[in-house]
């Protein structure tokens, strides 16, 4: 699918103007990290883009979130079997079971700390080192929703070294982060 299409159907779909700057964000840091890893890159990005697709709309009935997306996206007729995994991948631990699946749910955490930390700048993503990123990551107080184990473990799930993870994670968010008003 090309990305003007995907961005049509993450606009269909979504209400919410921070959904869509999680989305835009993950989307970027998974590129990115697919790129790191000799991975499909368009693949991963769009696995990031659309993995929050039904998040507005299932605030009430989360059991749907994740399964409402693949859905959409099958009637939409697209049916890429490793993006819909990824994408259920994100929700329920049993599809974790590819790289794509497993990157995804670190992917989601660290995008999540990396725009919380781009906000409280003034340089906002532009700029943002490892080093600032980490602080961040230990202060919990700051973006308490962040999945901060799903960070911490990410050398030991998928054998990145933190630091590294985060490096590439950041160019990722940067990549996008025009769209986003975050650079
Ligand atoms: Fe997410």
């Amino acid at each position: 699918m090309e990305r003007a299409a995907a961005l049509e159907l993450v606009e269909k779909y979504t209400d919410k103007d921070i959904t869509f700057r999680h989305l835009i964000s993950v989307e970027g840091v998974m590129r990115a990290l697919a790129a790191h890893l000799g991975e499909d890159e368009d693949r991963w990005a769009l696995a990031g883009l659309f993995h929050d697709l039904d998040y507005d709309a299932t605030q009430e009935n989360f059991e749907r979130h994740g399964p409402q997306t693949v859905e959409w996206l099958r009637s939409e007729g697209y049916n890429d079997a490793g993006v819909l995994n990824a994408i259920l991948g994100h929700r329920f631990e049993h599809y974790r079971t590819d790289a794509m699946s497993r990157v995804i749910v670190h992917a989601d955490a660290v995008a999540g700390l990396l725009v919380a930390t781009a906000l409280v700048r003034p340089e906002k993503a532009t700029g943002m080192s490892v080093k600032s990123v980490k602080k961040k990551l230990k202060e919990k107080s700051f973006a308490p929703g962040v999945e901060r184990d799903e960070i911490r473990n990410v050398e030991e799930s998928i054998d990145i070294p933190m630091d590294e993870f985060i490096a590439v994670s950041i160019a990722g968010l940067q990549e996008v982060a025009p769209e986003i008003g975050l650079a």
